[in-house]
């Protein structure tokens, strides 16, 4: 009796939860009120991170932005201050060390307080094929793009839990969904990090009243540099992103409190095909789209880098 009444219970919600999901498509969510609150964003320093630094700064959010690169940071400080931030603090970090990550989170809760929107964006590539990736650019792809995820959650969530009060974002990939040719440390550990957010998600949705929230973003190619070489064969279906545009996804799902976000659209999709297509025909679908050869041409941002410089010297001389 008790497995029949909860089977329906089970089937009402089901329904409910599909109907509120329906009008949720139509009607867009509200959007919460950042302003005040504490936004963390690792990898703050360039691309995408920046710009999300830039909108949270226009929304009257205190930021604390994280990077390697002391400079680039300082940079993004500047750009968000200039955007309307009043508060916004810099710190030199490396994600990939964990000393460092719990040494640097003390001295924030210290200087600014209890972070309340911690966006895990930090990430590095190697785009090498796997017998060619190095044994330390794997280990350092785990570090960074995924095991720091562990070490700013744990320093940052008990206050979030205590306060019943927070937002953990997830920057993962469409890599981190779908193995892609040319990627495999990066795969790995973006699968890596989209598992361990989505593990998260059910633990902290399980604690009766919990107000916390996840939010997992998977990109496709982003026009950030970091892929820079990186093409599509379908432009349509498949774009490389523009970043401003991806940083405004991002920052939009974050505020209507997405658990997933997923661009371009067409990676939903992909979702669903490995699940009920054979692998022949996803190798067929692979070809036809152009993922298959999507990193040949792959340089990446130190590559272009420094074939600016090159170039800048050139024109000096
Ligand atoms: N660009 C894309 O095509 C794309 C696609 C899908 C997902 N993503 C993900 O989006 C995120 C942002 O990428 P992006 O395109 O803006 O790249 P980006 O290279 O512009 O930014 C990455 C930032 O992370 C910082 N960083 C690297 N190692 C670090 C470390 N050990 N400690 C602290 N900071 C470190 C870098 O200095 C840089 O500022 C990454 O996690 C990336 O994997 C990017």
């Amino acid at each position: 009796m008790d497995v029949i009444l909860e089977t329906f219970i089970v089937l009402g919600k089901f329904l409910y939860y599909f109907l509120e999901s329906l009008v949720y498509k139509i009607i867009p969510k509200s959007k919460k009120d950042v302003a005040g609150e504490i936004v963390l964003i690792t990898g703050a320093g360039s691309g995408i991170g920046r710009l999300m630094a830039i909108k949270f700064a226009s929304l009257g959010a205190i930021l604390v932005l994280w990077d390697i690169n002391e400079e680039g940071n300082m940079e993004t400080c500047r750009l968000a201050k200039e955007k309307g931030g009043e508060k916004v603090f810099a710190y030199k970090c490396d994600c990939s060390n964990r000393q460092e990550v719990y040494r640097v989170a003390d001295q924030v809760k210290e200087e600014v307080g209890d972070v309340t929107i911690l966006i895990n964006n930090a990430g590095v590539v190697t785009g090498k094929p796997f017998l060619n990736t190095p044994d330390h650019m794997v280990e350092r792809s785990f570090l960074v793009n995924a095991l720091s995820h562990f070490w700013t959650c744990k320093a940052f969530l008990p206050a979030m839990i205590k306060a019943n009060h927070g937002h953990l974002v997830c920057i993962s990939s469409a890599a981190g969904v779908i193995g892609i040719k040319g990627l495999s440390d990066y795969c790995s550990s973006k699968f890596a990090a989209f598992g361990l957010a989505e593990s998260l998600f059910f633990e902290l949705k399980l604690i009766k009243g919990s107000k916390l929230k996840t939010t997992i973003v998977c990109p496709y190619f982003i026009k950030t540099g970091m892929f820079d070489g990186a093409t599509t064969k379908c432009p349509l279906l498949l774009p490389i992103l523009e970043q401003e545009y991806a940083a405004k996804k991002i920052v939009n799902a974050i505020l209507e409190e997405q658990v997933y976000l997923l661009m371009p659209k067409i990676v939903y999709l992909a979702l669903i095909f490995k699940q009920i297509f054979s692998p022949n025909m996803l190798l067929a679908l692979a070809k036809y789209s152009g993922v298959d050869t999507c990193m040949a041409n792959f340089r990446g941002r130190e590559k272009a880098n420094e074939d600016q410089n090159e170039t800048e010297k050139d024109h000096q001389s």
